[in-house]
């Protein structure tokens, strides 16, 4: 009894100092606030960008406490300056509120990471938080304190130029990676020196814009908001995300910056967020554009109503919180509200203890550490899609040709603006320091888009005179990120000439792909004997693809999205609905783009398979696999119960590799209709030649549940099918009941 008395008075002392430490931000917001002025509370919801540097005009707004935020304050190496500002903020305005430093961090900072669609196909999460770990250090180092990242929009449209910063067309994968990258920026202790605050963006639904057009309009039932666009969304919430952005796209008729249901009922309701919610670039204000606001005044009213804290480069809430303040539109105490959350993220960062940067922890930036980082997650990222037995290669003599096989600046993707591009290690530099004379290199044309075939010929030399082709092909980095959506997703310019003028050439080819998106270039892979995508792989792409054609590491990744035939076939996705009439795999073998006379009365094209190009989880290794005896623990389970699900894989190939082990589901009848299959988790195992291994995987009950038609989520008992697969469309399949 004595002891459980002590452990009793422990656990008192402990929530007394826990919840002293937690009241303790919570009265400094308060205090804080009862000393501000309506300015100055309005003056912390402004983010601006010192386009100009220190002019006078900028630091008077810093003084009289009118910015809250800097948004790309100078440029990388700028810490100095930026301490600077600072310096102002602290020490020359009233109440000396520091200034939180926010810029787009997205793949990494001088040393680049592949772009997240490429991190996505490592499938492994401790090496994205590794990398987005290495990232808060070079960026925090630098005087920065807040990114704009991670992007965790789910699209299923290659031609949207964003998919590129995507994690890809799965809401479970992307909830698991994207609160990687949230606990790899903000590390263990958010008041470190080398933390990042995280941003959860874009909130919400944007990768649904309507065509795959940026910035367009989204339709999106709540039905289908909460299963798939909504849940990676609650993961970097469960993940201790400090910040949201609001998106560009107007959700269903209401623009994601004044919609009161996802960032007030949801955001903060359902989820007790507690951060703060910035808003996009400009993207209140384009709240006219779309017709939802009359004027500015219109906008701040709706964006502060509905739960925008921070206004990014716009003067809504400058000009006209005061007024609609005045006129009783609003009340103070909503912008008290609105500014509690920005002050409670600057305490929880450590601003106010420690405001300046002393510009320790610059040696980390582009160390030999973080280059093996990048180094690491360039080999991972890479996906095999083809192999005739090519690769790897045996040292030869190589003609390396293309547009993307010596452009350091498109190696690295977009929103690399931090990126040393003097720092990137191409394909040309690395093949080199491995050929030395062995390696005959010719660009065949300068940038992707080149429609010119004056290189044609130098290219068609190195051909000659090589035993391999390997043909680096793709976009250049200005063809993807944001506002960058193609109608088209072939390879552009003249890079499908080049390709046959280097298939008649007879020689054996390589292809590798650096792109942004998944493109459409069956002309190419039909001849090619091997082909290798490399979704835009950053600084250390080169020496990882060396690696990988010379074998000295088999490929791993796998495709995070679907791969179309044709842009026709958009969207293209595994986890589509069965419909009333699905079509049959008797149709398949239909000639691309040639219309056969209509076969069954099913849900597909004429002129087209129905099947992806490459699906979902689709990746290839310099091994082989073999999948035996999936076991289940039992035919059922509870409805609050779980059920292991297991089997054996076996390299029976002659490489050691990595294999990634796929758990889908598929509900087969539900009060509304389920997708065709769900993944429900992932194993990444490294297996020697010959080695065996068991994969176990537990699955929840509860996690097979979905929004019902009240849009609660459910968990209905019925019949279930279960895959252990290596893709979306292959696996071990059983079966289970759930029961009430
Ligand atoms: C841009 C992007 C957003 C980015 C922000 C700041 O328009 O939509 O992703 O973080 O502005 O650069």
């Amino acid at each position: 009894m004595k002891k459980t008395k002590h452990q009793a008075l422990c656990m008192l002392l402990l929530l007394g100092s826990l919840l002293q430490a937690e009241v303790t931000i919570e009265d400094k917001v308060s205090d804080l606030l009862d000393k501000m002025t309506l300015q100055e509370k309005i003056g912390q919801m402004i983010q601006r960008m010192p386009a100009s540097g220190m002019n006078s005009e900028f630091i008077d707004l810093i003084k009289s406490g009118s910015v809250g935020s800097l948004l790309n304050a100078g440029t990388n190496n700028q810490w100095q300056l930026r301490n600077q500002f600072q310096h102002i903020a602290v020490e020359q305005s009233r109440l000396g509120i520091p200034l939180i430093y926010g810029r787009d961090v997205i793949h990494g900072y001088q040393t680049i990471l592949p772009i997240p669609l490429g991190l996505s196909c490592t499938w492994n999460a401790e090496l994205i938080e590794k990398g987005a770990r290495m990232a808060a250090i070079e960026a925090a180092a630098d005087g920065i304190h807040w990114t704009f990242a991670p992007m965790i929009d789910i699209t299923r449209d290659p031609r949207w130029g964003r998919i590129a910063e995507t994690c890809g067309e799965d809401p479970y994968l992307t909830s698991i990676l994207g609160a990687a990258m949230v606990r790899g920026f903000q590390g263990e202790i958010l008041t470190a020196a080398d933390a990042l605050v995280a941003c959860a963006k874009h909130y919400v639904g944007y990768g649904a814009a309507e065509g795959g057009r940026d910035y367009n309009t989204t339709w999106i039932p709540e039905r289908q908001l909460r299963d798939v666009f909504l849940p990676s969304f609650h993961a970097a919430v469960m993940a201790g995300v400090g910040t949201f952005m609001s998106a560009f796209n107007d959700i269903n008729g209401v623009p994601a910056s004044g919609n009161e249901f996802t960032l007030s009922q949801i955001l903060r309701g359902e989820w007790k967020f507690d951060g703060f919610v910035v808003s996009d670039w400009a993207s209140m204000h384009q709240m006219i554009n779309h017709g939802f606001c009359q004027d500015e005044k219109e906008v701040a009213f709706k964006s502060v109503t509905a739960g925008v804290n921070m206004e990014m480069v716009g003067n809504a809430y400058e000009r006209h919180l005061e007024q609609l303040i005045a006129e009783g539109k609003i009340s103070e105490k909503l912008v008290d509200a609105r500014v509690a959350d920005i002050l409670r993220i600057k305490y929880r960062k450590g601003l106010f203890d420690r405001p300046y940067n002393d510009g320790r922890g610059r040696d980390a930036i582009l160390s030999s550490s973080h280059l093996q980082i990048a180094h690491q997650a360039a080999v991972q990222s890479a996906v095999l899609l083809k192999n005739d037995g090519i690769l790897p290669l045996k040292k030869c003599r190589i003609a390396l040709i293309g547009p993307l096989a010596d452009s350091p600046f498109d190696q690295m993707g977009c929103w690399s603006g931090d990126g040393a591009v003097s720092a990137v290690v191409t394909p040309k530099a690395a093949f080199g320091e491995r050929l030395g004379a062995n390696l005959y290199y010719a660009s065949g044309i300068k940038k992707s888009r080149d429609i010119g075939r004056e290189g044609f010929a130098e290219a068609l030399q190195a051909a000659a005179k090589a035993d391999v082709i390997v043909l680096v092909l793709g976009e250049e980095q200005s063809l993807s990120g944001e506002a960058h959506s193609r109608a088209f997703i072939n390879l552009p310019g003249a890079q499908n000439e080049l390709a046959a003028a280097l298939v008649e050439t007879g020689k054996p080819m390589v292809v590798v792909i650096m792109a942004g998106r998944p493109l459409t270039f069956q002309n190419i892979s039909e001849h090619a004997d091997a082909v290798l995508y490399y979704f835009h792989p950053g600084t250390m792409g080169g020496p990882a693809l060396a690696d990988i054609i010379f074998g000295d590491v088999s490929p791993c990744g796998r495709l995070t999205v679907s791969f179309p035939r044709t842009v026709g076939q958009i969207p293209i996705y595994y986890a589509h609905k069965n419909t009333g009439r699905p079509p049959v795999p008797q149709s398949l073998g239909i000639p691309m783009g040639t219309p056969v006379d209509p076969r069954e009365d099913t849900s597909k094209y004429m002129d087209v398979d129905y099947t992806p190009e490459y699906p979902f989880g689709y990746g290839l290794t310099y091994s082989s696999f073999v999948y035996e005896n999936l076991r289940l623990s039992a035919p059922a389970m509870k409805i609050d119960g779980e059920l292991i699900v297991t089997a054996e894989i076996t390299n029976t190939g002659q490489f050691p590799a990595t294999e990634v082990a796929q758990l889908y589901i598929r509900d087969l009848f539900g009060s509304v209709t389920r997708p065709v299959k769900e993944l429900k988790g992932f194993q990444r195992i490294n297996l020697n030649p010959g080695e065996k291994k068991r994969v176990t995987f537990v699955l929840k009950a509860h996690d097979l549940g979905f929004h019902g038609l009240d849009h609660h989520y459910v968990v209905e008992p019925g019949a279930f099918h279960v895959w252990i697969g290596w893709n979306a469309e292959q696996g071990l399949q059983g079966e289970f009941t759930v029961v009430e």
